[in-house]
């Protein structure tokens, strides 16, 4: 995620682009004119220290524990890193640059499953999510809200879920992609192990939800205090439809298996998302269609394969 915001954001900014990045030193190869600088975001007096030596005009805030299952596993550190580190560097910011903007990657998990009436989910719908993960995403959402009326600058994105080249194998398609390129290399027999077909997810392409919290640091002064905004297309798409779409891109016969290890217990049956505040306010619509993300995510697997195979 973080390079594509980089990438979107130079373009945007140019010159006036100053990075800093504060994750782990191996992302930094990746990112224009960026400086790294590694920083363990459950670390207050780290987080206080850093913005205060770097006075930065913006924080946009993409670390966390993003993969579901990783954080059902692990929930306290998933509290420490989605909720209090979120809450260190916002309460960091508010110190040392009160008139800073604070970007917040959220989660569509926060609203939990499907709506009665079965519309997308809109930023007036009551926050009620079904794992840890949403809890911790929601409860930061709620925590920067508090901090909005305080009077920090927050802009609280409900991203659904979003897709494209550099996701880690532990997501949905990266996972069956690295599959089938490994199947079609030879390298595993011709049988793709599958989770759940059933969810229903609102896929958008990483490269839009870049292009999204980029315009918001560009058009901070514009959005309301506090503003909550969805990321979506507004569709449901059937994992197993999903599924079917990676299949078709390949060249040979692959069967399906359901595993069982990657069926989750408390899998939120349904999400999708109303993005018409995103419209409305930062004139952002996703561009990138579904079937180029998944070309473009098919290929870079086949990439990683023919690299492997020539180390
Ligand atoms: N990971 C994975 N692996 N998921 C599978 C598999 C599999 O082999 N088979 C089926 N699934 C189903 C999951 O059960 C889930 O219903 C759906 O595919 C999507 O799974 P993930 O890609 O792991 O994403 P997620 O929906 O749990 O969460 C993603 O989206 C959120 C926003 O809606 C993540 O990117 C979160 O970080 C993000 O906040």
């Amino acid at each position: 995620m973080a390079r594509h915001v980089a990438t979107c954001l130079a373009g945007m900014l140019g010159d006036r682009l100053d990075l800093i990045v504060a994750r782990r030193s191996e992302s930094e190869a990746a990112l224009p004119q960026g400086r790294g600088v590694f920083l363990d975001i459950t670390d207050r007096q780290a987080a206080f220290d850093l913005v205060e030596s770097q006075r930065p005009s913006a924080i946009i805030h993409l670390a966390g524990i993003s993969d579901v299952s990783v954080a059902e596993r692990n929930p306290d550190l998933t509290w420490q890193v989605n909720l209090m580190g979120t809450l260190h560097l916002a309460h960091a910011l508010k110190a040392h640059v009160p008139e800073g903007t604070f970007v917040f990657a959220g989660s569509s998990q926060i609203y939990g499953s499907k709506p009665e009436e079965g519309r997308p989910f809109s930023e007036r719908d009551l926050l009620k999510p079904m794992g840890q993960y949403g809890a911790t995403k929601a409860a930061a959402d709620l925590a920067l809200g508090a901090l909005a009326a305080q009077g920090l600058r927050t802009i609280r994105f409900r991203p659904f879920n979003h897709i494209g080249p550099g996701q880690g194998a532990g997501f949905v398609v990266p996972s069956f992609a690295a599959q089938i390129a490994r199947i079609e290399a030879g390298l595993q027999p011709p049988v793709i192990k599958v989770g759940n077909l059933d969810a229903e997810r609102d896929f958008i392409d990483v490269r839009d939800v870049a292009r999204a919290y980029s315009l918001a640091v560009t058009r901070a002064e514009t959005l309301p205090a506090g503003a909550m905004i969805n990321l979506a297309s507004g569709h449901p798409t059937r994992i197993g439809h999903l599924l079917d779409g990676l299949i078709a891109l390949s060249s040979v016969p692959i069967a399906v298996e359901v595993d069982p290890e990657r069926v989750r217990p408390n899998d939120i049956r349904s999400l999708a998302g109303n993005a018409d505040h995103a419209r409305e306010c930062l004139g952002w619509v996703p561009e990138i269609p579904l079937a180029e993300t998944l070309r473009d995510i098919l290929d870079e697997q086949r990439r990683v394969v023919r690299v492997a195979a020539r180390a």
